[in-house]
């Protein structure tokens, strides 16, 4: 496969915790991406809390530039979703946040972008709301959210081991499938812009 065929994809987990079961499973998704499919896994560490007088004063923090970058020129973006309190964690909306700072910005960074969208959560419901409640910001950004695959993690305590190896043959499948397919709508948006 040549370089140019090759698809680059950034994944963000939306969890600073050392165990993070949302980091666990975004690992798994860039160990389970299909040949010609890199997942380069990042991290929103280092995103500082949104102040628009620091911006004003200093202007886009080195680290939110550097993310910004890489997520342009990649080809998809796959966001691993924690839930709080039934919506999205209050760190991963705020870097999110400051990604689309200056506004001028967003259609660089995020316009016409495909992007996944799965999460894990140790209830019932495998981050539902919260997976639910990134619509409407990824509409606002203008991205290509991907409808064709659904992936919600619930129960992940019993999912992961310590290490963050998928110990549930069905979650660990159903992720290949959702990377491959992802994989595959990422290579129709790249072509169709092409
Ligand atoms: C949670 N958790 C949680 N889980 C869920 O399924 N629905 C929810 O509404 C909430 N609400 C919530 C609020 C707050 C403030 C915290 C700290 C936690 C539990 C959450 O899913 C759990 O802590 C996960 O382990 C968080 O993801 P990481 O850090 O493992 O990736």
């Amino acid at each position: 496969m040549t370089d140019a065929a090759r698809l680059r994809i950034v994944g963000l987990s939306g969890s600073l915790r050392t165990g993070s079961f949302n980091a666990h499973l975004l690992r798994a998704a860039a160990r389970l991406a299909p040949e010609g499919v890199a997942i380069e896994v990042e991290t929103i560490r280092g995103v500082p809390l949104y102040d628009g007088d620091v911006e004003a004063a200093e202007g886009i923090p080195a680290r939110v530039a550097e993310l910004k970058d890489k997520i342009a020129a990649a080809d998809g973006l796959f966001l691993v979703t924690p839930e709080y309190n039934n919506s999205i964690p209050g760190v991963f909306k705020n870097a999110v946040d400051w990604l689309t700072r200056p506004s001028g910005d967003i259609p660089r960074v995020f316009g016409g972008k495909p992007v996944a969208l799965i999460g894990a959560s140790p209830g019932g419901f495998g981050t539902i709301l919260s997976q639910d409640a990134w619509l409407p910001v990824l509409r606002t950004l203008g991205t290509r959210p991907w409808f064709g695959g659904r992936l919600l993690v619930s129960r992940a305590h019993k999912v992961f081991d310590e290490a963050g190896a998928i110990l549930d043959p069905a979650i660990e499948q159903a992720l290949t499938g959702y990377v491959a397919g992802f994989g595959e709508f990422v290579r129709e948006v790249k072509a169709a812009r092409a």
